[in-house]
């Protein structure tokens, strides 16, 4: 018999692997999942179940028998009804060829990053970003470069002078969320268009993470969508998008994505899809199509939950004179700085144990974070509205570290 310790088992795997940062979303999760009473605010999802006719078209695929190894590019009618879809909302053709369906918008970005990039390369990423890009990054042993953002005037705003000086000659790709999790805030199209003039050049890729497109609240407050990469790019140019399933249609329990990229680009992303999954269930593409297809007013409720949500939280939150935000133009969260507070995981954890509420810790998206809490507002507002008082009795009585 082979006695091994833990640490002779984690002293042989990869050191990318074993020396990887838990996410600070998911030690606030593991510390309080399934607490009595606890008000979830710390993940990107709100409180409704995904609607009953994608559940209904997705059974009804399983009860057709689509049980079978499927397209590794994803259903024809999946990719042609995600065409209809781009052409609908960013009034232009995308054909078919350019969709991939991935296993979640978190695969469509691993599959983006095995891509691109390997031992060696680096990619830049704007902070503070969802910890989800440069942890796969570390993992594939790509250096995520962070790029901090200014916050100007009370304005989140990218540092394009800072992005384009962090160039080496080994970046691969400047990886663009937005609008973004977790400030929330919008990039203005003439800096989208900066950046593809400045990659263009230097022929780097763009790695367009919209995924909150819809979720946009303009002063006007007409629903539409954000600025997009769609608006100015070519389709046959190096810049590949990675999107999800999740947010619009209430759909995160599903893992479905997708990546919109260059139809010369098709053989290898089949590739990458066949060696990391082999494809995503066909079953669950049909729920996927109904989204598509019928599920318009449903995420057009969910932005004007969001938008009337987010009005009520920075509202609450700015009776509050030791928080300081600026009031989100997309997305769904609140990204608020507190004073004194130098260690936002401690915080975190001492906020679910004795207020039985869930945030995710500002530390954990990297330079420029720490010192904030994430909030996600796309709840139901009572809950909402709780949640906020049990937050500023604990603020009142906490003796921050
Ligand atoms: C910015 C961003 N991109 C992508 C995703 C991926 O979503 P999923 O993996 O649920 O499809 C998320 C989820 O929170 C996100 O916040």
């Amino acid at each position: 018999m082979t006695h091994l310790t833990a640490d002779d088992l984690l002293g042989s795997i990869k050191d990318t692997q074993r020396n990887e940062p838990d996410s600070g979303i998911i030690v606030a999760v593991n510390r309080g999942f399934g607490k009595p009473g606890l008000i979830p605010l710390w993940t990107g999802e709100g409180h409704l179940p995904t609607p009953d006719f994608i559940c209904k078209a997705a059974a009804e695929g399983l009860r057709n028998g689509e049980t079978f190894y499927t397209w590794q590019r994803g259903i024809p009618r999946l990719r042609e009804a995600l065409s209809r879809y781009h052409e609908k909302h960013f009034s232009r053709p995308v054909p078919a060829d350019n969709f991939f369906v991935t296993g979640s918008g978190m695969q469509a970005i691993q599959t983006v990053i095995q891509l691109l990039a390997g031992q060696g390369d680096e990619i830049i990423v704007p902070t503070p970003a969802w910890p989800n890009y440069s942890g796969p990054m570390r993992m594939a042993g790509v250096t995520p470069v962070a790029a901090p953002m200014r916050f100007e005037n009370g304005h989140w705003r990218l540092d394009l002078q800072r992005i384009f000086e962090s160039v080496t000659d080994r970046t691969k790709a400047i990886c663009i969320n937005s609008p973004s999790n977790p400030i929330g805030c919008v990039v203005p199209l003439e800096d989208l268009q900066d950046v593809l003039g400045f990659a263009r050049k230097r022929g780097l890729w763009i790695i367009a993470d919209e995924v909150y497109s819809r979720f946009y609240y303009p002063d006007n407050g007409q629903l539409s969508r954000a600025p997009s990469f769609l608006d100015i790019c070519d389709l046959d140019e190096r810049v590949i998008f990675a999107n999800t399933f999740s947010k619009n249609w209430a759909m995160t329990g599903w893992r479905v994505g997708w990546v919109q990229a260059p139809v010369a680009l098709g053989g290898a992303l089949e590739r990458i899809i066949q060696y990391n999954t082999s494809g995503t269930a066909a079953f669950m593409q049909r729920g996927c199509v109904a989204a598509l297809e019928q599920g318009e007013a449903f995420a057009d409720a969910q932005v004007r939950q969001a938008r009337e949500n987010r009005d009520l939280v920075c509202e609450a939150l700015s009776a509050f004179p030791q928080l300081r935000f600026e009031v989100p133009k997309g997305a769904f969260y609140l990204f608020f700085a507190v004073e004194g507070l130098s260690n936002s995981l401690d915080a975190v954890v001492r906020i679910i144990d004795e207020a039985n509420v869930g945030l995710a810790p500002g530390g954990t998206f990297g330079e420029g974070g720490e010192g904030f809490l994430r909030m996600c507002y796309l709840r139901d507002p009572a809950q909402l509205k709780e949640a906020i008082e049990r937050l500023g009795n604990w603020l009142s009585d906490a003796r921050l570290t």
